[in-house]
């Protein structure tokens, strides 16, 4: 399928490894020039070298840290005009409810609320002038379903997603959509690490957890950074103007709620 959105540029934050790389790779397929964003100077050199490779695309890299005002400042220095954003940074970290105080709180609303929200503001007006813009914001399952050791991520992304489900109707008319994407459990390098944490609680082989945690998943696997990345791509695409504030999973069925 043709997505329509060849020669348009695109901010891909956090987009070295991962999720946000599964993502930019998307885009940049469907013909789309690319801001990429990631702390890491030398892994984002070689995804951006890698894609350009790959798909002859245009990529302008911006190594900091997005979730700081200078980061951001330094982001949308490269990023004015652009049609497409994917929002995404990394997570808080796990813990106990009762453990966490005001400053745990303010990062995390920092990092996974604040930051996206910073950036919608900044880009989606030029998007509104202009008549088409797509946004699509990486959250998390745990907005369904909630992860109880994940509490600073329960928490900012239900806030973002609380935002978004208000403002993507307010600036739908324009032809700018925004969207957020729920991943379940991807094999990328934070799953790596959780299957550790796991096989170092229970004493167990990292085969063993790595079983442990595919078990919950009906799909039976992890999903893909590249089918996340398509389905990205898909809602930055000509073909979804009329998806407007949805929250959509991709689990492999793991969220067990009917809607
Ligand atoms: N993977 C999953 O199964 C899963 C499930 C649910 C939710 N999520 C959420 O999805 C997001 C992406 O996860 P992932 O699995 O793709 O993580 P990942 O594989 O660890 O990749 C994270 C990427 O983001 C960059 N990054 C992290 N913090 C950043 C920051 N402050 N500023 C700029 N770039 C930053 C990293 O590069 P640098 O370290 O060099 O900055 C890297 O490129 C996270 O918020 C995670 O909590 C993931």
């Amino acid at each position: 399928m043709d997505l329509g959105i060849r020669g348009k540029r695109a901010l891909v934050c956090a987009s070295s490894k991962g999720l946000g790389l599964g993502c930019a790779r998307a885009l940049a397929e469907a013909g789309v020039d690319l801001v990429m964003n990631a702390r890491g100077a030398e892994a984002l050199e070689a995804a951006a070298k890698a894609i350009r490779k790959d798909f002859g695309v245009t990529i302008v890299t911006v190594a900091t840290d997005v979730t700081t005002e200078e980061g951001r400042a330094l982001i949308l220095e490269a990023a004015t005009g652009v049609d497409i954003l994917v929002n995404n940074a990394g997570g808080p970290p796990p813990g106990m409810w009762s453990d966490w105080d005001r400053e745990d709180f303010i990062k995390a609303l920092d990092a996974n609320m604040l930051t996206p929200i910073a950036l919608i503001k900044a880009l989606v007006p030029g998007m509104m002038a202009r008549g088409w813009g797509r946004v699509v914001n990486i959250t998390s399952q745990s907005v369904k379903g909630p992860i109880a050791q994940l509490g600073l991520s329960n928490a900012a992304r239900a806030g973002l997603t609380g935002f978004v489900a208000g403002t993507s109707r307010q600036v739908a008319r324009h032809g700018v959509t925004i969207n957020n994407l729920l991943p379940g459990s991807h094999a990328t390098d934070r799953i790596a690490a959780l299957e550790e944490n796991l096989a170092r609680s229970l004493n167990i082989s990292r085969e063993e957890a790595s079983a442990r945690r595919k078990a919950e998943i009906p799909a039976g696997r992890y999903g893909a950074p590249a089918e996340f990345g398509a389905m990205c791509a898909f809602l930055c695409s000509q073909h979804a103007g009329f998806i407007v504030g949805q929250n959509i999973l991709l689990d492999g069925g793991q969220t067990n709620v009917t809607l």
